[in-house]
């Protein structure tokens, strides 16, 4: 079967993996408004096209944290990928190399991440929960590094995990053999609620790596993470599975970016269906997008070919939209290509 849309791939899916397993990757927490909204909002902003811009073929190249990948457009961390595909993480990574762009593994993976690393073919980045027990997150972080990591992402919207109602309310919960390979038995697995910024300056004193805070949604937040030093933000709902009611990513993306005011990159995540939505975020100043859902469709459809097929929908779909607005490279995509007129 030839995907052409990666809603088909959601469909297809929803056939393969069971009840709970589409639960908990489908549900947002509470009433979902925040899921919901991230995928809609992107239907406010229209595409303002150019004619007569002569190309040939449109440049998706770019660079993240000085990293070269084929496009904007990255795979998110995402926990208990074996619960979609017997190679879980394994193959997402493969994928994810084949369409030369960056993976990255969460603390929630279901593999080694040393193992991601040798299966790897391309660029990884870390995400670290801070953990309750700061020895915890610092043999993770130091791990990271010894295996080639490029850079952490400190998922910062997690003091405490939200709460899944869809799952709960079902009844439902993971397999007893579903484990987290990268946290030894004896660690709670619990998130830390008791930390302060303080703690990026300890995370900088463990590793020479680059730091990502992922899940800032203010321009506050954004000008105090600069204050400490980090190296990249992204702008993240965590898809609408943390705070219910927390503003959509879109809505967030251009105050972080009119705060960070060029000064580190700002990424973007939560809602990512279509090439056309991946223009959009990178109009409104985002330097690539994370794609979530969508790569795990993939995964549980067919492995490895199954997570490159998906990049390759919303790859063929941004090269048509750069094509057809007249931006020859994705640096040209910027604000005055957008108009912002709720009409539907
Ligand atoms: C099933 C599932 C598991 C996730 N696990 C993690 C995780 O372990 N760490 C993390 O920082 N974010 C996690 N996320 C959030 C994603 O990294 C990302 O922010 C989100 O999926 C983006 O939204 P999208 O699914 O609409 O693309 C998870 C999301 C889903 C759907």
């Amino acid at each position: 079967m030839h995907f052409i849309q990666t809603s088909q791939f959601e469909e297809a899916a929803r056939q393969k993996v069971d009840e709970a397993a589409w639960c908990y990757l489908e549900s947002g927490c509470g009433t979902e408004q925040t899921l919901r909204a991230n995928i809609k909002i992107f239907e406010q902003y229209w595409i303002r096209p150019r004619v007569f811009v002569p190309m040939q073929a449109p440049d998706l190249n770019t660079t993240v944290l000085g990293s070269p990948v084929s496009m904007p457009i990255l795979a998110a961390p995402i926990g208990f990928q074996r619960w979609f595909h017997p190679e879980g993480e394994r193959a997402s990574a493969q994928g994810t190399g084949q369409a030369q762009t960056l993976y990255v593994a969460s603390s929630s993976a279901t593999t080694r991440l040393e193992d991601i690393a040798t299966a790897a073919t391309g660029p990884l980045w870390f995400q670290l929960y801070l953990f309750e027990e700061r020895d915890v997150s610092a043999e993770l972080v130091q791990r990271a590094e010894a295996a080639g990591y490029r850079a952490i992402v400190v998922t910062v919207d997690t003091p405490w995990y939200g709460r899944k109602e869809r799952f709960a309310r079902g009844n439902y919960s993971m397999p007893g053999t579903l484990l987290k390979a990268n946290l030894d038995e004896h660690a709670s697995g619990m998130v830390g609620s008791q930390y302060g910024w303080e703690v990026i300056d300890w995370l900088r004193s463990l590793t020479r790596l680059p730091i990502l805070l992922k899940g800032v949604l203010t321009a506050e937040d954004a000008r105090k993470a600069l204050a400490h030093g980090v190296d990249g933000i992204i702008v993240s709902t965590h898809g609408g599975r943390q705070l219910d009611a927390a503003l959509p990513s879109l809505l967030a993306l251009p105050e972080v970016v009119e705060a960070v005011n060029g000064q580190i990159e700002v990424y973007f995540d939560s809602g990512i269906r279509t090439g056309t939505d991946v223009f959009k975020a990178l109009a409104l100043g985002a330097r690539a997008v994370f794609v979530g859902r969508p790569l795990i469709w993939g995964l549980a459809v067919n492995g490895a070919q199954g997570v490159a097929d998906v990049f390759a929908i919303l790859r063929e779909e941004l090269e048509y939209a750069m094509m057809l607005s007249g931006c020859p490279a994705v640096s040209c995509i910027d604000r005055s290509l957008l108009r912002e007129a709720h009409i539907l």
